[in-house]
């Protein structure tokens, strides 16, 4: 689905993003907060208001997740077979939502790359990030 071009390119933007992965990720999950409300409810436990320390360190460990599994896309199911576990099984979130994340995600990386996130890098992106979270998903069927 990925050409080699294409995941050279994600593989290169995560790895980049890499440094300021916990701005990133607390960026996007607050996209998620305000755009999809239902999906607080799984944070109920946590301050995960904008700059808490939960929010910055949950995005980052959000952002780091996707940036190793960029570093070989080939292999994402098996990479995520332990996050596939833990959000069916343990979470039990809806798998409706990671969709709702990628999607959010999306608009945090055109927002902090800018020009630089080109119409080809935003359509790549948009797969890797739509293949992710179908892998997540997986575990419920
Ligand atoms: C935990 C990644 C989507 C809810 C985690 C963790 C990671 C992660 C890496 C930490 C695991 C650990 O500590 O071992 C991702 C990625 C997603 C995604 C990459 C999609 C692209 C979602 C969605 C929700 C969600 C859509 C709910 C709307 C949670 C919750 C936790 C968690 C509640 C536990 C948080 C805590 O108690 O600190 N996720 N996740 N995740 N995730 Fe996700």
């Amino acid at each position: 689905m990925l050409s080699k071009k294409e995941k050279d390119l994600i593989k290169e933007i995560w790895e980049r993003l890499t440094p300021v992965a916990a701005e990133i990720g607390a960026d996007a999950l607050l996209r998620m907060f305000a755009s999809y409300p239902g999906t607080k409810t799984y944070f109920s436990h946590v301050d995960i208001s904008p700059n808490s320390s939960h929010l910055l360190s949950h995005g980052k460990k959000i952002v780091l997740a996707i940036a190793e599994g960029a570093q070989d896309i080939s292999q994402l199911t098996v990479t995520l077979a332990p996050l596939q576990t833990l959000h069916a099984y343990q979470l039990r979130v809806d798998p409706r939502n990671f969709k709702l994340l990628s999607h959010s995600m999306l608009v945090s990386l055109a927002c902090y790359l800018g020009d630089e996130f080109t119409p080809v890098a935003h359509a790549a992106m948009d797969k890797y990030l739509s293949a992710f979270a179908a892998v997540l998903a997986e575990k419920y069927r």
